[in-house]
């Protein structure tokens, strides 16, 4: 090979990050690749834009067509963001085979199978371990060094800005909006935050993960989801108080053929693997039944560590083709995809609710749960500044799904019960 010539769409936090490696690095990618790397054409949307990193006018576009239909190019790298339009270009870079890096998770959770179909139709790679917790190579990790076992459980803290605003709201006390206005101004955040913060950013990192995990086609529409906007300060007091902190975890579980896929806020034992992962970092804790339990951790966002991610990519790539193998490392999934159904997901629960502090309403209350067979680990009453109300704080021990909705049901058709304040899963146990 003379040298490999890439065409990037996108210039911005990672396509910055992109070219200053492939510049930076460019002696140990030769040494690897045995050949020069260089960029010939960006997309970019605003050709006038101020950029973070110096690079040659000439190389600079706004026509697509000279990036994915030029004869020269031989790996196009993807980090515009976007679904359809994304979409439509990498079908036809794919199509002129071309090989593809993405970093785009919201491309990968919806279209993933089939872009991968059609990569391989056309003899080509399309790699994206960067759209999974950034610069953590948990991709390969499931794909190539865990490939031997069966996993049967992931839970991820797979969105940087959220794991952000949750540190630093409950070590430093700070207010969620300035917080999330630092994680826009780092550059973890999308450009629209509302998928980080109501946790649809992480779901997509989930489905991709438990896809490959699993080997199982899991759709976005399969993981429930919950975000971190309606947490409060209380609910990270009492957290502390019981031994847990808070956390937005992605959580795959399987049971036999069937599994569960959610992303939701949940109050972790401080003893727990992922509770030490802190600020903007990620983690993706994984249990496989021979090798038992292992953890990734890393920068999950950020030019640099997603860039070197996508780079890494590009040398598989290239690695592939002095092997003459691109199109043939993708594998199909194995499995028929089986959800488990909500009586057969077990979780322990923390609830706090708003209550009338009135003679029999604790009784009336502890008998719903009773009812639906589900105990409590720790609860605690506490009067309300406001006369006559009382707060109940309860963890349950593990229940089925089911019957912990069934008792919010009840809970919130009882009378003396003014509001459910919060209601979260609870992860690992506390020894008091
Ligand atoms: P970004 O800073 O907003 O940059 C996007 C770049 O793409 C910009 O240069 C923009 O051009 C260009 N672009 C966008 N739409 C375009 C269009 N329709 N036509 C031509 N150019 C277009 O985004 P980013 O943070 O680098 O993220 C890029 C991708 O990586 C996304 O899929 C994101 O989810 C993923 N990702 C990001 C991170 C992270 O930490 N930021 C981590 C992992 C994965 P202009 O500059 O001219 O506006
Ligand atoms: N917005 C994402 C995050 C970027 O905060 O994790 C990395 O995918």
């Amino acid at each position: 090979m003379n040298g490999i010539s890439i065409g990037l769409l996108g210039l911005g936090t990672v396509g910055s990050g992109v070219v200053k490696i492939i510049k930076n690095h460019q002696d140990k990618l030769m040494h690897q690749v045995g050949c020069p790397v260089s960029i010939k054409k960006i997309l970019v949307k605003d050709i006038h834009k101020q950029r973070a990193v110096e690079v040659d006018s000439s190389l600079v576009t706004t026509d697509p067509d000279e990036v994915i239909n030029d004869a020269d190019i031989d790996v196009i790298i993807e980090v515009m963001g976007g679904v359809e339009e994304t979409k439509e270009y990498l079908l036809t870079a794919l199509k002129n085979r071309k090989h593809v890096v993405t970093a785009n998770k919201d491309l990968m959770a919806v279209y993933g199978s089939e872009l991968l179909a059609v990569a391989s139709q056309n003899g080509c790679d399309l790699f994206y371990e960067a759209s999974v917790a950034g610069g953590i190579p948990i991709l390969r990790g499931l794909a190539d060094g865990l490939s031997s076992d069966r996993i049967t459980k992931m839970m991820g803290i797979v969105n940087g800005t959220t794991n952000f605003i949750l540190t630093k709201m409950s070590q430093q006390g700070l207010a969620y909006e300035d917080v999330l206005k630092e994680a826009q101004e780092l550059g973890y955040a999308e450009s629209d935050p509302t998928a980080d913060v109501e946790g649809l950013d992480a779901a997509r990192k989930m489905a991709i993960l438990s896809t490959l995990g699993f080997s199982m086609n899991i759709d976005l529409d399969d993981v429930k989801v919950k975000g971190i906007s309606s947490i409060t300060e209380e609910d990270l007091a009492y957290g502390k108080q019981f031994g847990y902190c808070m956390k937005l975890i992605g959580i795959a579980e399987r049971d036999g053929e069937k599994v569960e896929v959610s992303v939701q806020p949940t109050l972790l034992a401080k003893s727990h693997p992922l509770a030490s992962v802190q600020d903007e970092y990620n983690a993706v804790y994984v249990y496989g039944e021979a090798v038992g339990e292992t953890m990734f951790y890393g920068p999950g966002a950020g030019s640099m560590p997603t860039a070197t991610a996508v780079v890494s990519d590009v040398v598989g790539v290239m690695k592939n083709m002095r092997l003459g193998v691109n199109g043939k490392s993708a594998v199909t999934p194995q499995y028929e995809k089986k959800l488990k159904s909500a009586d057969e997901i077990f979780s322990k629960y923390f609830m706090r609710i708003h209550v009338k502090d009135q003679v029999g309403v604790f009784a009336n209350i502890t008998s719903i749960f009773s009812d639906h067979h589900v105990s409590f680990e720790k609860i605690l009453q506490l009067p309300l500044e406001e006369a006559g109300m009382a707060e109940i704080v309860v963890v349950t021990h593990k229940a089925a799904l089911s019957d912990y909705e069934n008792i919010l049901v009840q809970l919130r058709d009882l009378e003396p019960v003014h509001t459910i304040k919060s209601s979260y899963r609870v992860e690992g146990s506390v020894k008091s």
